[in-house]
């Protein structure tokens, strides 16, 4: 029944209302029962009894006792309270109401007629049957006291409450649960509203639509909001991303394919009969599948690398030794393409990794730059250390790499125009995404330093484990 989040709040404000209205009604019961107020008028009429009493008899005070006895029953008759006359011995007289003068006794028995100064109203606790008296005491005269006493009225609180109370009480809880609701109305939108919206963009990120929640509501629904959207913007950047990862791998496996698929296809229905003509075809045949089998390894070892089950080795690697190894390995292809490949001083450290890996990083960046510098250039590597880590930098005098293309190059398949129509030796545009995972997975970084239009400088930051130099 209360699931909505505006009838629970409701809900939680009519609990709080009863609360405090019972809350209420027992503090009025306690307050009363302490109060004086409920007795004013007995005391009151105590008070008025006894002055009238006193101001009547007060000229007559001298007539002989039996003559003033006699005057007092007179002038007592009308009295609204039960009125008894002693003399200064405390001794009972007369009282105005027969059947009252036990009680009177009792009371007068119990006090000190003297150290009342007959202003006073006191209570008499424990009178006759067990009743409660209010009481004051006047002098008359030298020889006379005149006691004015009435029973404590017994009141039933919970019936005055009930009587008096209760209905402004309910009252006052029936507008304020009408407030109650209209509150509840605008504190419900100001949580659902922005939840309703997050709602609607989860429902649209489900048919592959983006939908930016505005921030607003409580600070809390904010985050949400805000958290959403940013996992929205991830979702749809990666499905985005996995559609553009599909149609390159498709690319590149069609033309090699359909080339393969053609060459076999001549072979066997004769189109080619020579020697030389069929030796030709299965050379291409044989090309095609190395760039194919180069391809699945390459999305292998990617695929491997961001869901970290590549098995990375943890061995010492001395960075001097690679990169000898490196320009070794490279050493003929530069002279072939008449390019001056040359190292400086490297300092012999050692850093903890994956040597074949850390080889397989700079074995794409000396044939990228090997690749994309025309004849007669220069490859230079170069390393420093700073602070815990060592800096390689591989700078040629190639293509370069405009600033817009600087982050775009690590990329899956991002190849960028220029070096595209220059094309020496077709790549997959792979080489740079795996030598950045390759990386990251060494706690260093990989980046493009601004060469100012004079070819590019790729650096390698790894930290350093130990230093032998
Ligand atoms: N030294 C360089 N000079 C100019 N452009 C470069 C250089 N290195 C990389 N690039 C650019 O970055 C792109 C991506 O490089 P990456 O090594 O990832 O791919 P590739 O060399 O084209 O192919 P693959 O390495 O998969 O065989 C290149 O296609 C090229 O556009
Ligand atoms: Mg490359």
């Amino acid at each position: 029944m209360f699931t909505s989040l505006r009838s629970r709040l409701w809900l939680t404000y009519f609990l709080i209302v009863i609360m405090v209205l019972a809350v209420c009604a027992i503090g009025l019961i306690y307050a009363l029962r302490q109060s004086p107020l409920l007795y004013r008028q007995v005391i009151n009429q105590i008070d008025v009894s006894s002055e009238l009493l006193v101001r009547r008899l007060d000229s007559i005070v001298d007539l002989p006792t039996e003559r003033f006895i006699l005057a007092f029953q007179n002038e007592s008759r009308d009295i609204d309270a039960n009125a008894a006359l002693f003399n200064h011995d405390g001794q009972f007289l007369v009282a105005n109401i027969t059947g009252s003068e036990a009680a009177l006794q009792l009371i007068a028995k119990q006090i000190d007629f003297n150290a009342q100064d007959g202003t006073d109203v006191d209570l008499f606790g424990g009178g006759e049957r067990n009743k409660d008296w209010f009481y004051t005491v006047r002098s008359i005269g030298d020889n006379y006291y005149i006691l004015t006493a009435i029973i404590k009225p017994v009141f039933q609180f919970s019936a005055i409450v009930k009587d008096e109370f209760m209905s402004p009480l309910l009252q006052a809880g029936a507008i304020v649960l009408v407030f109650a609701f209209f509150i509840s109305l605008l504190i419900s939108n100001w949580i659902a509203l922005p939840l309703k919206h997050i709602t609607k963009s989860a429902e649209a990120l489900a048919e592959g639509d983006l939908i930016e929640i505005p921030l607003e509501g409580p600070k809390e629904v904010q985050q949400l909001a805000g958290t959403f959207n940013l996992m929205s913007t991830k979702i749809t950047a990666g499905a985005q991303s996995q559609r553009e990862f599909v149609a390159n791998v498709s690319h590149e496996l069609k033309t090699p394919l359909t080339s393969i698929q053609g060459y076999a296809q001549a072979i066997l229905d004769g189109t080619v009969e020579s020697k030389p003509a069929i030796d030709k075809a299965a050379n291409v045949i044989l090309i095609e599948t190395n760039r194919l089998h180069r391809l699945v390894m390459d999305l292998l070892t990617l695929a491997r690398l961001e869901a970290g089950t590549a098995n990375i080795q943890h061995s010492e690697v001395h960075i001097q030794a690679l990169l000898v190894n490196m320009l070794d390995k490279f050493s003929i292809q530069a002279e072939k393409q008449s390019i001056q490949m040359q190292m400086d001083h490297v300092p012999d450290v050692v850093i903890m990794g994956d040597g074949d890996r850390l080889a397989q990083v700079f074995s794409n960046l000396i044939d990228n730059a090997l690749k994309f510098t025309p004849e007669n250039g220069q490859v230079h590597i170069s390393a420093e250390m700073v602070a815990k880590n060592i800096m390689i930098k591989i700078a040629d005098t190639g293509l370069g790499i405009p600033e817009v293309d600087r982050e775009k190059i690590f990329d899956r398949f991002y190849q960028s125009e220029t070096s595209r129509k220059y094309g020496k030796k077709k790549g997959f545009g792979l080489g740079l995404s795996i030598a950045r995972e390759i990386i990251q997975s060494h706690y260093g970084n990989i980046w493009v330093e601004d060469n100012a239009g004079q070819g590019s400088v790729f650096v390698v930051k790894l930290p350093i484990h130990r230093n032998k130099s």
